[in-house]
């Protein structure tokens, strides 16, 4: 008998993507900046990106050909505010004109309203490191929640706030490219109360609304298992980067010792309405005295294990499902169980495509695990529909269902995008989609799930 593990009805199945990644002619925000500097590790330029300011409808075409109910794509506020106070109708025209081609092809809008690009005039007022700026992103985020409400009832506001403040303030590869452990945490701490504030006044505006922002949760196990020094760079290096910013935003309060250097945040108990969860990767930590801007855990990639593409910063790693049923566990246990679950990301850099339907099919048994033991993950959006410039990477990592070649903008729908297509149209994995796409894959995926309740 066919093997099948089915989803539960109206599951959301999409795809995630931003704004400067993806819609080109982006060059009055901060990562523009940073790319005339030449920060791009391969000296490239965003340019005209995956051409979505023109003819994205192009591409959610192809992604209504997969039978995709959902899509994920960010607003772009320099376009919206390219000067403090001053509103460009025509990009919003430009937005309700995308939004409004997704409904027609059944897809749910899912909008972000900050996914690491914001306004020079914003990055010059010192951005999130300053805390009165954050009035300007609330500004903002109303006056698109206004303008936009009857189309979009599922907001972001802030996409991966740990990665922003870490990459731009600790480790200073992402703009401002600072190195200042304090004023890492002072943003962080920042922007979980623009967070919490741009919530209220969205729920104002539209109370049915659901909001919430997205957390990037990365998997940090010890080098060595036996050693104690491994196993607590690991464990503080988990707590840094995944636990303190998700407790910080559920309490208010930042863990230990962090929360004897900043201020509680104000009001930020029960500001969302389901967890965002983007996760790609684990890092193996070994204890090591001469890396403390890394607090003493050097962070390596598990040998003899399935790999994404390096990319120009290694930055990929390891291919490893497991984790994120690790990750929608834990978020649901810290969090006591509050809220459904969205996978707002999960994604492979993989540019012959022949790890990847192996790995979007082992990720997606690994969510099914995760609902049949009572987490309440409602959808999965995968990263990314098309290849897209990926920030210092450039396009030298291809995380695209769809590949694109950057200077014909020709598409090329890879495998995984019609596998993609078919788990979608089931509703479910089955034995027969993983045979023809994945068959060594087939026990790992059917064989675990003995004795677990089905999904009805
Ligand atoms: C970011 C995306 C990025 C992806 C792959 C995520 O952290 O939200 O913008 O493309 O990782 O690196």
């Amino acid at each position: 008998m066919q093997r099948v593990l089915r989803f539960p009805k109206g599951f959301l199945w999409g795809t995630a993507s931003s704004s400067y990644q993806c819609e080109g002619g982006n060059t009055n925000n901060q990562w523009y900046r940073w790319e005339q500097q030449g920060h791009i590790l391969s000296g490239e330029q965003c340019e005209g990106a995956s051409n979505w300011w023109e003819q994205a409808e192009r591409d959610f075409e192809l992604a209504e050909q997969m039978e995709n109910n959902a899509l994920r794509l960010s607003l772009e506020w320099s376009r919206i505010e390219p000067e403090e106070g001053h509103w460009d109708g025509s990009a919003l025209e430009r937005y309700r004109i995308m939004l409004t081609d997704l409904r027609k092809r059944r897809m749910k809008p899912m909008v972000t309203l900050h996914h690491f690009t914001e306004p020079l005039w914003f990055a010059d007022r010192g951005g999130f490191s300053n805390e009165a700026n954050i009035r300007f992103f609330v500004r903002y985020a109303k006056h698109v929640v206004e303008t936009l409400r009857d189309l979009c009832d599922f907001w972001m506001t802030i996409n991966e706030p740990n990665v922003y403040a870490i990459q731009g303030y600790e480790l200073g590869a992402f703009p401002p490219g600072e190195q200042n452990i304090a004023r890492t945490l002072s943003v962080s701490r920042t922007l979980l109360q623009a967070h919490v504030e741009a919530f209220y006044a969205i729920r104002r505006i539209q109370p049915e609304a659901q909001i919430g922002y997205c957390l990037h949760y990365r998997l940090f196990d010890p080098a060595n298992p036996l050693s104690p020094l491994d196993r607590s760079a690991a464990s503080l290096q988990e707590m840094l980067f995944n636990w303190s910013a998700l407790q910080a935003a559920e309490s208010g309060r930042f863990p230990f010792p962090a929360s004897t250097l900043l201020p509680p945040i104000v009001k930020a108990a029960g500001t969302r309405d389901f967890h965002g969860v983007n996760y790609y990767t684990r890092n193996m930590v070994r204890f090591d005295p001469t890396v403390p801007a890394e607090v003493f855990g050097r962070r390596l990639v598990r040998r003899n294990t399935r790999r994404n593409d390096p990319g120009l910063d290694e930055n990929f790693g390891e291919i490893y499902p497991e984790g994120l049923y690790r990750v929608l566990k834990a978020v649901h246990q810290r969090t006591r169980g509050n809220k459904p679950l969205y996978i707002t990301e999960n994604g492979f850099s993989d540019a012959q495509d022949d790890r990847r339907p192996h790995a979007i099919l082992e990720h997606l048994a690994m969510t099914h695990r995760a609902i049949r033991t009572g987490v309440p993950v409602r959808g999965y959006l995968h990263w990314s529909l098309v290849d897209n410039f990926e920030w210092n990477n450039g396009w030298q990592v291809r995380f695209g269902l769809i590949e694109i070649d950057p200077y014909t903008q020709e598409r090329f729908p890879r495998r995984s995008a019609s596998m993609y297509g078919e788990v979608a149209r089931a509703n479910a994995i089955t034995e027969e989609i993983v045979e023809r796409y994945a068959p060594e894959a087939v026990e790992s995926i059917f064989g675990r799930m003995q004795g677990l309740p089905l999904i009805v």
